[in-house]
């Protein structure tokens, strides 16, 4: 009886938090697009939009700065402990922060990209930021991206999307944008680099990348940043009204 009244309960808050939250899984490999276009989105629905990356980054970030050995379990539980990972929003950007430090553009780098997709497979990693990011969207109508929302941290997001572009598509966009920056690139160790590093995110056991059964998916290769978004916006508007 005590079950049942609490199963009751529970349903009940559940419909309570579906009302009040709408979540938005955006999941894909890296170069996709999903970043940018996750935020002009969200910025247009006015919902927070949550870049997980940045935490994987974050975490990644701590524990290059402790040189730890993330092959070794116990290091890799110690250097966790020492390890608090934080998001802030300034004018509608978000900030993230480790042990109270905006490393916001720290980590964007190459070693820090390596260290995160490696740091990203280990059960520890990914358990620590599962709760934080689950707590997020409990309170928030948000947009989330990364790898695993729509499979594993909001399986019950009300709008799934798969984004996606070829290898090629990707490398040339990552190409252009660090000789925009002015440094020196190489296409093909570019395109090596993001087949590597899809082929880490995909295969390991906890958590890997794979498109949700109820995502739709969406190939940004022949699309622009503009119709990317308004795809998902008019994604999103349908699946309100069908709600509402
Ligand atoms: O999206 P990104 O390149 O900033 O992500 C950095 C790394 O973190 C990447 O190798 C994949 C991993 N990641 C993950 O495993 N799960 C997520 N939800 C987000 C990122």
């Amino acid at each position: 009886m005590d079950v049942l009244r609490r199963q009751e309960r529970n349903g009940i808050k559940k419909e309570r938090n579906e009302a009040m939250s709408f979540k938005i899984a955006i999941d894909g490999p890296a170069g996709a697009g999903k970043s940018t276009i996750a935020r002009r989105a969200a910025a247009e629905l006015g919902f927070l939009y949550v870049d997980t990356g940045a935490m994987y980054r974050a975490i990644a970030l701590g524990l290059l700065r402790m040189g730890t050995n993330v092959s070794s379990e116990a290091a890799l539980a110690d250097a966790l402990s020492r390890i608090e990972v934080g998001l802030g929003y300034e004018d509608g950007i978000q900030k993230v922060f480790l042990n109270g430090e905006d490393v916001s553009s720290l980590i964007r780098t190459e070693e820090v990209s390596n260290m995160a997709s490696s740091a990203a497979a280990k059960p520890q990693v990914r358990a620590k930021l599962t709760q934080l990011q689950r707590g997020i969207a409990e309170e928030n109508n948000v947009l989330m991206d990364g790898r695993d929302i729509g499979t594993v941290i909001l399986p019950d997001a009300q709008l799934k999307i798969y984004l996606t572009a070829s290898v090629e598509t990707r490398a040339q966009r990552r190409y252009k944008e660090l000789c925009g920056k002015g440094e020196t690139a190489i296409f093909d160790e570019i395109a090596a680099d993001i087949r590597e590093r899809d082929y880490r995110d995909m295969h390991r056991e906890t958590a890997p990348l794979r498109q949700a059964e109820d995502a739709v998916l969406v190939d940004s290769s022949e699309l622009t940043v503009e119709e990317v978004t308004a795809r998902i916006i008019s994604l999103v508007r349908a699946k309100r009204q069908k709600n509402a």
